[in-house]
């Protein structure tokens, strides 16, 4: 059976690919520090998948710890999602971005070096497309970073890439996410935000649930088919799974790769309001503010590189996302610190 291990698997995304991962056989061990994460989301991956993982806590900065790891067991691959991912924390603390994304990176790859473990999957993001000049956007298309968060996703890729030049035995699949949104559809697992939630969905849902006030819409005159941006909402289930398909492609085509994993359709704030009421019931008040410094119009993907090579693509529509999200908002309403639905 084959290991992975998983950094960051305690978080949103990676609790989620756990239990893909759990689901397709393979063996998982997780490192997290926890520090934007809840150990009781690993007990959930077990009770959902009815299987054991094994979780390390450490801090993947921590080349003593990471070493005991690699030590302990043969990886086959390492996803790595530990990172810390607030724009506007990062604006305002680069060094920290820099320190937790860039260096805790650079100390992963170099005990994957020591323990001859080539094979991996990045958690990368749109942001390094920066503003594009045309959507739907395509893997080809200039990178640059507008914040610190963005430039800690594109030195990791770039890490990536130059190690990938100096040794072959490297073999690097760089998954560049749209919006990740929804929850696993049991109710169990979903975006546990620890502060007032930075991101649309997370805030909307917390809204409808009577822990927020109102939404602020940023922005109402963008040139959109209703004036607010559009961006391409991702359901998490099918994210997961496209780190399964990005194991798969490790091993039939070498080198270093990057993949869009976007639905290729845009939706606008209003949409999702529109649609989060609609599956809640409830009302999401909202007024319409000044543009958010940083936002762009329109962001969607072109995803179908991601079709043709890794045989991937999202299956979950919008109703989907919004009532996968409202399930485990509504039984979880303080998130893991609720008792147990
Ligand atoms: P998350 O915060 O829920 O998960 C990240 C996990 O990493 C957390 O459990 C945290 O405790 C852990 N972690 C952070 N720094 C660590 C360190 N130094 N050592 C060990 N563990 C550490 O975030 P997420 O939404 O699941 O995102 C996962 C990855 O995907 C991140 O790298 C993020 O930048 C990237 N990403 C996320 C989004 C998004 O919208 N959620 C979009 C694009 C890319
Ligand atoms: C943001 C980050 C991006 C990161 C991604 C995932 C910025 C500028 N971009 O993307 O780098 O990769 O999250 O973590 O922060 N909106 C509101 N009201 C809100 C929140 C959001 O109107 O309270 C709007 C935004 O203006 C945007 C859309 O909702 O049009 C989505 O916003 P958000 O969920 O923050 O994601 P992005 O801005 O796409």
């Amino acid at each position: 059976m084959k290991k992975v291990l998983v950094t960051g698997g305690a978080g949103y995304i990676g609790s989620h690919t756990c239990i893909e991962l759990l689901g397709q056989g393979y063996e998982v061990v997780v490192v997290d520090n926890l520090s934007n994460s809840d150990p009781e989301a690993l007990h959930r991956v077990e009770q959902i998948s009815g299987k054991k993982l094994q979780f390390v806590e450490l801090d993947i900065r921590s080349a003593d710890a990471l070493e005991q790891v690699f030590q302990a067991h043969d990886f086959f691959a390492v996803i790595h999602f530990a990172g810390l991912k607030a724009v506007g924390e990062s604006v305002a603390q680069p060094l920290k971005y820099f320190d937790n994304n860039i260096h805790g990176s650079q100390v992963l790859l170099d005990v994957m070096q020591r323990h001859h473990v080539f094979n991996i999957v990045f958690s990368s993001s749109a942001t390094v497309y920066g503003d594009p000049e045309s959507v739907p956007i395509q893997e080809s298309f200039p990178l640059t970073a507008l914040n610190p968060y963005g430039r800690t996703k594109l030195v990791v890729e770039d890490m990536l890439r130059d190690l990938g030049a100096s040794d072959s035995r490297w073999q690097a699949v760089l998954l560049r996410y749209f919006n990740p949104v929804g929850a696993h559809p049991c109710g169990l697992i979903g975006e546990d935000p620890s502060d007032i939630p930075n991101n649309l969905m997370p805030y909307i849902s917390q809204v409808a649930v009577g822990r927020l006030a109102s939404l602020s819409v940023f922005g109402g005159d963008y040139p959109t088919h209703d004036g607010t941006g559009v961006r391409d909402y991702i359901h998490v289930v099918d994210l997961a799974k496209g780190h399964l398909a990005a194991l798969e492609h490790l091993q039939l085509e070498p080198g270093v790769v990057a993949y869009n994993l976007g639905t290729g359709n845009g939706y606008s704030v209003l949409d999702m309001v529109a649609a989060f009421a609609a599956v809640s019931g409830r009302d999401i008040p909202y007024q319409i503010v000044d543009r958010r410094a940083g936002d762009s119009a329109e962001c969607y993907a072109d995803p179908s590189l991601a079709k043709s090579k890794l045989g991937w693509e999202a299956e979950l529509g919008l109703d989907a996302m919004t009532r996968d999200s409202w399930n485990w908002q509504s039984k979880n309403p303080g998130g893991y610190a609720s008792p147990k639905p």
